[in-house]
């Protein structure tokens, strides 16, 4: 059976952020004074978060990504994944920020990870530590070069360019896919508490591939993936992707659902609209919530519409 909301899009896809927790403070993502780092005991249980996703998979869900935080520092992400696996859903990615992944890149893939996403805002190791909030780069690197041998792959490289803090950067992540397979993607800067603060620095994806193209010439469009809209400089072995959530709303084809770290079932980024996942809820209750989440979908978002909330929380 088929999840349809009410404006006919097909819902298939799960963001599942299964803590909140992180090891570092990207300066986009955790702005100050934002809650952060709850107990584990408010996450949802690796039952619950089964019992969800097997109700939900009747409905026709067939792709999970696992977000945070930092998904793995979430101790028994292992069993959850193996758990989800065996459920039948087998588009199973990770998002992480490969500070603590290579090691971890075989287990992933045999609890059945096909899939992984780094986050990665510099190629410098100065600024990289300056953006994460103290994280380092050579782990992030290594981390993506494991991904690529292990076959976690394609490695998909997420980069936020942020008006002079990491502009200077967007050359540097060209050049990665123009030598490597990876596909690098730039998001829009998305407003996360001070405002202000994120109108000033964003940069939108036409400034970004402007910049680009000076350098490298006119890119080939490939395809639109989900969100991204690809391209390829002329002869790379990688590829560079568009996320625009700021300068083109993709509502009209949005496939997705969110859990959040504290098992709030949300059916838009930008809205403030949740429905809590209880424990104690019977199947049938469970599969009323989802259903119910689906029908109030909004067909879009609102003008200046900003996240409430950390995107550590509501796992991006
Ligand atoms: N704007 C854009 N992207 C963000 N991310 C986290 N916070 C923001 C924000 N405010 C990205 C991270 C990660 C992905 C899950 O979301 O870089 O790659
Ligand atoms: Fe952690 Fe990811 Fe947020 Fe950075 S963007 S602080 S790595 S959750």
């Amino acid at each position: 059976m088929e999840l349809r909301d009410t404006y006919n899009r097909k819902i298939d896809y799960l963001r599942l952020s299964v803590t909140d927790r992180c090891n570092l403070r990207c300066v986009y993502c955790m702005p100050k004074g934002m809650p952060v780092c709850s107990s584990p005991s408010r996450c949802l249980s690796k039952e619950t978060i089964l019992r969800f996703v097997s109700i939900a998979r009747k409905h026709g869900l067939r792709k999970i990504r696992f977000t945070g935080g930092e998904p793995l520092l979430r101790k028994d992400l292992i069993e959850i994944v193996r758990g989800i696996s065996e459920l039948g859903i087998e588009d199973l990615s990770l998002t992480t920020n490969g500070q603590m992944l290579a090691g971890r890149v075989e287990e992933l893939k045999a609890a059945g990870i096909k899939r992984v996403n780094i986050s990665i805002d510099a190629l410098n190791a100065r600024k990289y530590h300056f953006i994460t909030g103290g994280g380092c780069l050579d782990k992030a690197l290594e981390s993506m070069r494991v991904a690529q041998r292990h076959g976690l792959s394609p490695v998909k490289i997420n980069m936020v360019p942020i008006r002079s803090i990491n502009e200077d950067e967007i050359l540097s992540f060209a050049e990665l896919s123009y030598h490597n397979p990876y596909q690098v993607r730039f998001i829009e800067l998305m407003p996360v508490g001070d405002l202000s603060w994120s109108e000033k620095r964003r940069m939108l994806s036409q400034e970004v591939m402007g910049l680009i193209e000076k350098s490298y010439g006119r890119l080939v469009p490939l395809d639109v993936e989900g969100v991204s809209r690809n391209f390829r400089i002329q002869g790379a072995s990688g590829t560079l992707g568009f996320i625009s959530p700021m300068s083109d709303h993709f509502c009209g084809s949005c496939n997705r659902l969110r859990i959040t770290s504290r098992g709030m079932l949300k059916t838009c980024l930008f809205s403030d609209k949740e429905l809590k996942i209880k424990q104690r809820l019977s199947d049938k209750e469970m599969e009323e919530l989802l259903l119910r989440a689906i029908r109030e979908k909004p067909a879009g978002r609102e003008e200046r519409a900003c996240l409430a909330k950390a995107m550590s929380q509501v796992g991006g």
